[in-house]
């Protein structure tokens, strides 16, 4: 059996990440903040099955000892402060828990030998950029709080391996929904919970911005994928690895799709001229390396991931805000 630790295993995609890693029949810990209401491993009816340790990813001294104290086979590192908006507002809590947070348990990880380490980046490290696709071995050029936190993080966790020899992959994915997102700010939470509330969903642009939407089933995959490629001397430690959904969509298809999807005959409203200040306009990635060195690729197409996300948030009523 397997032994995993798992930071921020109460987040969207970290509790479906907890739920396939118990499948696989792996011992799950989880490294978390005291528990919120809508917690995701309870949404995922595995609160029971994983050790839950509640801890501060900036408590260097919790940190450390969880990870020693353990064997563990493989570190996921998913706990962060996710969310543009407040990143903006706040930038130091962000940098403090996306970057300090990160260092903190790559030096537990390096003390205990931990022989594989997946680190969650983002597409969003790379800042916006004319040269589409985004490609891994592009320049990081973070141009906002949330961006800066998670290049800095990046960047960081790559540089364990070649000083270290800690094996760390890094994921820089796309856009990643599905069921059990609990952020009512990003795009498809929000305009299903709209939907589903009778509300016709208000979009802050156009309509014309280009994003990359990714499955969490897909999601899930590619971390195993990259912890594939990390652990026990293969090729992946030390890389950064993109995975999308393989084609780009605009804010106004996934809208479309959803509110075509939900039966609601309501239509989206949108508020703004282009796409709104401090985010980017357009972004796709090549998830090129990942599949040709793992075989990866995403099994679930837009349309239908909407239909399973939707079906989601119908049968979970009370995870909707309001
Ligand atoms: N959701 C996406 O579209 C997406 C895309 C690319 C990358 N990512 C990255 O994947 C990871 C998971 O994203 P998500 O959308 O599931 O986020 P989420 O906000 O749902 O979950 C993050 C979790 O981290 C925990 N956390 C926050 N601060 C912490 C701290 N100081 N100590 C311990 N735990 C802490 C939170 O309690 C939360 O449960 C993040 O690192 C994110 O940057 C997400």
């Amino acid at each position: 059996m397997k032994r995993a630790l798992l930071t921020g295993g109460n987040g969207f995609v970290a509790s479906h990440l907890a739920r396939a890693l118990l499948e696989r029949g792996d011992a799950v810990t989880v490294l978390e903040l005291a528990p919120r209401p809508r917690s995701g491993l309870t949404l995922q009816g595995i609160r029971d099955e994983v050790e839950l340790v509640e801890a501060d990813l900036r408590d260097a001294e919790r940190v450390g000892a969880t990870v020693t104290a353990n064997e563990f086979d493989v570190v996921f590192h998913l706990g962060a402060q996710t969310l543009v908006g407040p990143a903006m507002a706040d930038p130091i809590t962000t940098f403090e828990t996306n970057v300090r947070g990160t260092w903190t348990l790559l030096e537990a990880c390096r003390e205990a030998d931990v022989p594989a380490v997946v680190v969650a980046s983002s597409d969003k490290a790379y800042g916006p950029s004319d040269r589409l696709p985004y490609r891994e071995d592009m320049q990081l050029r973070p141009a906002s709080p949330y961006e800066a936190s998670k290049a800095a993080a990046d960047v960081i966790a790559l540089s364990y391996f070649p000083a270290y020899g800690v094996p760390v992959g890094v994921t820089r994915f796309a856009n990643i929904y599905g069921g059990g997102d609990a952020n009512f700010s990003r795009l498809i939470p929000e305009t299903i919970a709209a939907l589903l509330d009778g509300r016709r969903p208000q979009i802050r642009s156009d309509g014309s911005p280009e994003r990359d939407f990714l499955y969490v089933d897909d999601a899930v995959a590619a971390y195993f994928a990259v912890e594939q490629a990390v652990g026990a001397g293969g090729p992946g430690a030390g890389e950064a690895f993109n995975a999308g959904g393989e084609q780009p969509h605009s804010v106004a298809e996934v809208l479309g799709t959803i509110a075509e999807v939900s039966g609601s005959g309501l239509e989206p409203e949108y508020l703004g001229i282009g796409n709104p200040a401090g985010e980017i306009d357009r972004q796709y990635v090549d998830s090129t390396k990942l599949r040709e060195l793992t075989g990866w690729v995403p099994a679930v197409g837009l349309r239908d991931g909407l239909i399973r996300t939707l079906e989601w948030y119908r049968g979970h009523p009370q995870l909707r805000p309001g």
